[in-house]
């Protein structure tokens, strides 16, 4: 069995989380090699402790992660990983990220003047894949004309992560992008401009700036760490809120909720559902050995339904209060783009709720998990509402 994989089918693996972390919490897949850790307080332990659990994968890891996150930043060490994430952070600024919201807003309404006639959609095709990607485009300082080839770009990688297949297609995708962000670096390294790439360019600590290969890593990791996830929390909030009647009306009725019930949705359907880390050296976690260079994979989705931890883990409360949810991760690798995420679904469901009023999934549709063992949520979201 391939047993990360038979994970990924389900949209409801939970219940084998909850097996797992019950009869085998820190467990060898011996066909893998790879060690997988179920409870709360061991996953924090993998993602956090990064002297003993490296996110250091090397370049010739064929699994997902190093196709997902073939970057630096998210796949390197201290003291490398410092350097480079405060130079990034110089750039990603909480002020730069707040100012996009008005645009986050027009998006959020372009995208849904679209749909709103017609009473029904795939709200994963019409509102929360386009949004982040556009986001990112105009985030980076894609010039407008531009932004349907980088679109397109996008589909091609994020069906590669939403089918698991990498094509020539998808190869053919990445030179070009590639040869893009290129000439676009050089573009800006001329003519500065007001966007992240210029001022990724202009970022210097100890004296070191960020090389081009880096750079352009970094492009590629905004582009896949930061649309399938941002898109996946709002197709798994709106799931999440359709499944327990009266959470619409009381949303709407009060927004300010809507940031507690974002976290609750963060927990509860994590749109990353597990991470990769390397044993740096012997380790122990709980009673089992861990060797110098095991592979393991720290399950986020389990922790965070973990009974040790929440109460009541599986049910889906909008009133749970701060709940230290690991969905972001934790410690010196914790989400960079969790202020932009959490920006942009809570702007893209309060103008969902108000603007498609009585919306459901559509009746008969049959839901299907996109095939990933790292993101999790939905292939499509077929709902409807009160049209006009
Ligand atoms: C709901 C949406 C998101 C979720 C659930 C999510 C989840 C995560 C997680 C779990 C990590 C930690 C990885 C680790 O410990 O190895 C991470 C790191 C990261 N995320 Fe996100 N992410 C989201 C959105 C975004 C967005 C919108 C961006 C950027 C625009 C982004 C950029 C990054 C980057 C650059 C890192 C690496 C940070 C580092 O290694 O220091 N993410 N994310």
């Amino acid at each position: 069995m391939d047993f990360a994989a038979d994970y990924s089918r389900s949209l409801d693996p939970f219940p084998q989380y909850r097996a797992m972390r019950e009869s085998s919490p820190v467990f060898q897949d011996e066909q893998s090699g790879s060690w997988h850790v179920f409870r709360y307080d061991n996953v924090q332990r993998v993602l956090s402790e990064h002297a003993t659990f490296s996110s250091r994968m090397g370049g010739d890891d064929p699994s997902e992660t190093g196709q997902l996150f073939a970057a630096s930043l998210i796949t390197t060490d201290p003291p490398r990983h410092r350097q480079l994430r405060s130079l990034v952070t110089q750039a990603f600024t909480p002020k730069a990220v707040d100012a996009l919201a008005p645009r986050i807003s027009a998006l959020t309404d372009e995208l849904l003047d679209g749909i709103a006639p017609a009473g029904t959609a795939d709200l994963i095709a019409g509102l929360a894949y386009p949004l982040p990607v556009i986001v990112i485009a105009e985030l980076m300082g894609i010039p407008p004309g531009d932004r349907d080839r980088f679109k397109q770009w996008s589909d091609v990688i994020v069906s590669q992560t939403r089918s698991g297949a990498e094509d020539a297609d998808h190869h053919a995708t990445n030179v070009e992008m590639t040869g893009y962000f290129l000439d676009l670096i050089e573009q800006r390294r001329r003519q500065p401009g007001n966007d992240l790439i210029s001022n990724l360019l202009s970022a210097e600590i100890d004296g070191q700036k960020l090389s081009v290969p880096e750079l352009l890593g970094f492009c590629s990791l905004l582009l896949v760490a930061g649309n399938e996830t941002t898109t996946n929390l709002i197709g798994n909030a709106v799931l999440s809120f359709t499944e327990v009647p009266g959470t619409f009306e009381r949303l709407l009725a009060e927004p300010q909720l809507l940031p507690q019930a974002i976290e609750e949705v963060l927990r509860y359907r994590s749109p990353v559902q597990s991470m990769y880390r390397v044993a740096a050296a012997d380790t122990a976690l709980g009673d089992v050995q861990i060797p110098a260079g095991a592979p393991l994979v720290a399950w986020i989705g389990s922790a965070n339904r973990d009974e040790r931890h929440f109460t009541e883990p599986d049910e889906f409360d909008i009133d749970r209060g701060p709940s230290r949810h690991l969905a972001f991760g934790q410690g010196i690798h914790f989400c960079l783009g969790a202020p932009l995420a959490r920006l942009e679904a809570r702007i893209a469901l309060e103008a969902t709720l108000s603007r498609l009023p009585g919306l459901t999934v559509a009746a008969g549709s049959r839901l299907e998990r996109m095939d990933s063992t790292i993101v999790y949520g939905l292939k499509e979201l077929p709902v409807t509402w009160e049209a006009g």
